[in-house]
């Protein structure tokens, strides 16, 4: 086995996004693209000589490929030692709980997350830090930087691994620990939740329908729901990770996961439902005739978590990111503890999950974490509901109730208009900004705008400053209109609105009749309709 060093010359394109590098796959198909941005990585890893590098992705169209071609450049690049998901497989969070547990300098993730896979679906690599998380602006700034330099990669010439034998081969220099995607993230549930409560849950007669979407957590959940928590056998629906996803769109909402959300609203519905996305990292949250926006179940489980082992000490603080609704900053007031709002885009959490100063943390876009690993974590997010459901005998549906009677509601939902030009998203953004400052006294659709601004961010911990992360207009009537462009498509550009409105004293009104006044002014403020030429968004959440 030798190593090769090829000359190459960079792409013009290999800008990291929110996370990571996505892109068609067609685009990674390129000769050289791969090895470029993977050779990138290592490149500002200057202390990489001996270190442990964590290697898996969500099972989509070319994971394989990319897996055995990052294990070759690993090899060649002074890696002592890989660790890789059997089957080249390892969900979001597994992938930074291994990094953290065995000590890693990083872990290579890959995955596009949400997005539909398959020849033509998208594919993403993303790099993660010793910390497990997301990595930092500043780094994947380095990554790109040098992506615009590069003029040769490292490879070894060696034969493919078996990714499908557990257990460790020599890759030249390099040792590689082909391992159970979950067994290190079982333990970890474990520690954190309550097994015992939760088996009686399910002892019980207890019935959940989890839809793992074709995706990555069909094997977790199984062996965590079913195997190990006795949920009848069947509970995991598409439990079998698909290259395409079985031609699904592998994002758990009420839109991409109708099958479940039909089952839930029907007649016969189990006691809970949940879905997680592609790589593990979201989760879906339905009650029996009731869907649960990601926003509430951050605020539920925050007001909840004690009675896990894990959170029973009681919680630092809490963070969402400023789309999501201010749900849980009523509960965080209630509890005396801090909450923090960040810009969009999980890698934000994780300075204040570091700092120790919050434990809790969610978004909008379906994500929920804790400060147990650096990512968010679809399947920790359910057990830790089954944890409060168990541990309360309340069904689903009338802890959301109790909630909302609890703290008044947030009603919220979110408009996204896809695959819009990028010239006419910009013009509504710049133009909103543009109309910032006299907005505030105008009277709209029923409301008056008390405030409007554009959001940024400056990190509490190291001081680092985030500019333009979105709109935010705020009407004195307690309600909201945000916007912002979306970070993570590949066509195009999306805007997304997100509409809310609280109110305490009507927590059983039609979402749509509260929020129409908001979307009236939200679209006439921003005059979408005529610079996108769309009437009505692509997608409502
Ligand atoms: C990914 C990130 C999330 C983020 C979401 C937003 O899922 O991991 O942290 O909330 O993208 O995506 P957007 O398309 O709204 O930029
Ligand atoms: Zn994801």
């Amino acid at each position: 086995m030798t190593v090769k060093t090829v000359p190459t010359t960079p792409f013009a394109d290999q800008k990291p996004g929110t996370s990571g590098l996505r892109k068609k796959v067609p685009v990674f198909q390129e000769p050289r693209y791969v090895e470029n941005f993977i050779q990138a990585i290592f490149d500002t890893l200057p202390e990489r000589d001996g270190a442990t590098l964590v290697i898996g992705g969500d099972g989509r169209f070319l994971n394989r490929e990319v897996v055995q071609t990052a294990l070759k450049i690993a090899a060649a690049n002074g890696f002592g030692r890989a660790l890789v998901g059997q089957g080249g497989l390892l969900s979001t969070p597994a992938a930074s709980c291994v990094i953290r547990k065995h000590g890693a300098i990083g872990g290579i993730v890959l995955s596009a997350s949400h997005n539909p896979g398959g020849p033509e679906g998208d594919f993403g690599i993303k790099f993660n830090t010793a910390n497990g998380g997301p990595a930092p602006e500043s780094v994947t700034a380095a990554i790109h930087a040098r992506t615009r330099a590069i003029d040769a990669y490292r490879i070894l010439e060696a034969e493919d691994l078996d990714l499908d034998r557990l257990g460790t081969t020599q890759l030249g220099p390099m040792a590689v620990a082909v391992i159970d995607p979950v067994a290190d993230y079982a333990a970890l549930m474990r520690a954190l939740v309550d097994f015992d409560a939760i088996r009686r849950l399910f002892a019980s007669g207890f019935r959940m329908r989890f839809d793992a979407m074709s995706a990555v957590t069909g094997p977790y959940a199984r062996a965590i729901l079913e195997g190990e928590l006795g949920a009848a056998p069947g509970t995991v629906v598409n439990a079998v990770p698909k290259p395409d996803f079985g031609g699904h769109h592998p994002d758990p909402n009420p839109v991409h996961a109708a099958a479940l959300m039909a089952e839930m609203l029907g007649p016969d519905a189990p006691d809970f439902g949940a879905a997680s996305d592609g790589d593990g990292d979201r989760n879906m949250i339905v009650a029996p005739g009731l869907f649960v926006t990601p926003s509430d179940s951050l605020a539920i489980l925050t007001a909840q978590a004690g009675v896990a082992p894990g959170y029973a000490a009681g919680l630092a603080g809490v963070a969402r990111s400023m789309p999501t609704s201010r749900a849980v900053d009523r509960v965080a007031a209630r509890l005396g503890i801090r909450a923090y709002e960040t810009p969009t885009g999980w890698k934000f959490f994780g300075n204040l999950l570091d700092a120790g100063l919050i434990t809790l943390c969610g978004e909008e876009s379906a994500g929920t974490g804790s400060n147990h690993v650096r990512e968010k974590d679809g399947l920790w997010a359910v057990l830790l509901w089954l944890n409060v459901l168990a541990a309360t005998g309340t069904p689903a549906q009338s802890l959301v109730r109790a909630h909302w009677a609890e703290y008044g509601r947030d009603y919220y939902a979110r408009h996204d208009y896809e695959e819009v030009e990028t010239a006419a998203a910009n013009a509504v953004m710049d133009g909103l900004r543009a109309r910032l400052a006299e907005l505030p006294g105008r009277r709209v659709a029923g409301l008056t705008v008390a405030a409007a601004d554009e959001f940024r961010y400056v990190d509490p911990v190291d001081g680092s400053v985030t500019e333009q992360q979105g709109l935010r207009i705020l009407f004195a009537e307690d309600a909201r209109a945000v916007f912002r462009l979306s970070g993570t498509g590949t066509a195009g550009a999306t805007l997304r609105v997100y509409l809310e409105r609280y109110a305490v004293d009507d927590p059983d009104a039609p979402v749509e009749a509260m929020l129409a006044p908001v979307v009236e002014a939200a679209r006439s403020l921003s005059d979408i309709a005529r610079l996108t030429g769309r009437q009505e968004p692509s997608v409502i959440t």
